[in-house]
């Protein structure tokens, strides 16, 4: 890889399929070892990124560089250094597990394939199916399959497209632990997903694709940065004490009562927290339970499409 801190680089990136535009001027950039998501819902864009980025297709505009090399100019380059599972798999389904992934060690050269499948068999719990053709395997352990597949080699740009998508919470977990371990071996991970929840526990860096433009991206404390507001549920007893808590902070904060519950807004804070309970006690109330909410990525994800319909409505008027 050449010496670029960048593992990815992107710059107004555009494509269109038969004149239809599907990505507008797309720009961001990856870290080497880092987790970079790409989040988007159904139709926004993610594979054709991919596939622009893993030289699959090509760009209309723009330009792209994957381990240092252009992916227009250099695509052999590129894919010596990268490895892809794709949404629908590339295995051989009259084959078993082992030997797809050990015709794979031997395309990529590996010194003993047999040893790598049965290793990557045990980490993806394939072990018990491993002799049987794929014509029998379940979707999700045709999926665990496909990954371990693109894990075979040792490249150091890593995508998936949607890697959980189909497969259970236990295999959820398996490939988040997976793909851990990749970057913490110096790897970089490329990968899409559908999933708030998923792109902020992986990725150090997520992109918000929507309709084809990245309409927002940061690290995910970023994003969530986007939407202030967490909030805290304050919990009375009796009614007295609950308006005597509403005076108290109503001063101070955005405080509003559902039941005999006050809902605080607060950025979540230690120093707000303390803040807040402080100015309580100094008046003697006293709440009997309190549960605090911070705001998620799906907070952000909502506010900005609600952004994006506002402008959309602004400029078609
Ligand atoms: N070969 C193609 N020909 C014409 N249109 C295409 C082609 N491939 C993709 N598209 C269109 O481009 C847009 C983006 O598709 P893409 O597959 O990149 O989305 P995605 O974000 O990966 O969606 P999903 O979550 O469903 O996988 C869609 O409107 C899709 O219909
Ligand atoms: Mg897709």
């Amino acid at each position: 890889m050449s010496a670029t801190r960048h593992a990815i680089e992107v710059r107004n990136l555009a494509k269109g399929y038969k004149g239809v535009p599907v990505l507008h001027d797309v720009s961001f950039t990856v870290g080497r070892g880092t987790v970079f998501a790409l989040l988007g819902a159904n139709g926004s864009g993610k594979t054709t990124t991919i596939s622009i980025l893993t030289t699959l297709i090509k760009a209309d505009a723009g330009t792209a560089r994957v381990a240092g090399f252009d992916v227009a100019k250099q695509p052999t380059k590129v894919r010596e250094q990268i490895s892809l599972t794709g949404q629908s798999a590339a295995v051989d389904h009259l084959l078993s597990a082992r030997e797809n992934l050990a015709l794979m060690g031997e395309l990529r050269h590996l010194a003993d394939p047999r040893q790598t499948a049965a290793d990557l068999l045990d980490t993806f719990d394939l072990n018990e199916a491993a002799d049987r053709r794929l014509l029998t395997f379940s979707g999700g352990m045709r999926r665990r399959l496909d990954i371990a597949m693109s894990l075979v080699g040792d490249a150091p740009v890593i995508f998936f497209d949607e890697p959980t998508t189909g497969l259970d919470p236990k295999g959820r977990t398996r490939m988040w632990l997976t793909i851990r371990q990749l970057v913490e071996n110096g790897r970089t991970v490329f990968l899409t997903t559908q999933y708030l929840e998923e792109a902020d526990r992986l990725a150090d860096q997520i992109a918000i694709l929507h309709a084809g433009r990245i309409v927002a991206s940061g690290t995910p404390d970023e994003l969530k940065a986007m939407v202030p507001a967490g909030i805290v549920e304050l919990d009375f007893g009796e009614e007295e004490q609950l308006s005597a808590a509403q005076r108290a902070l109503g001063e101070h904060y955005e405080a509003s009562r559902v039941d005999l519950k006050l809902v605080v807004a607060t950025t979540g804070s230690v120093a707000e927290m303390a803040d807040l309970f402080i100015r309580l006690k100094d008046r003697g109330i006293e709440p009997v339970g309190f549960s605090r909410q911070l705001p998620t990525l799906d907070d952000v994800f909502f506010k900005i499409l609600d952004e994006e319909r506002e402008d959309c409505r602004a400029s078609a008027q």
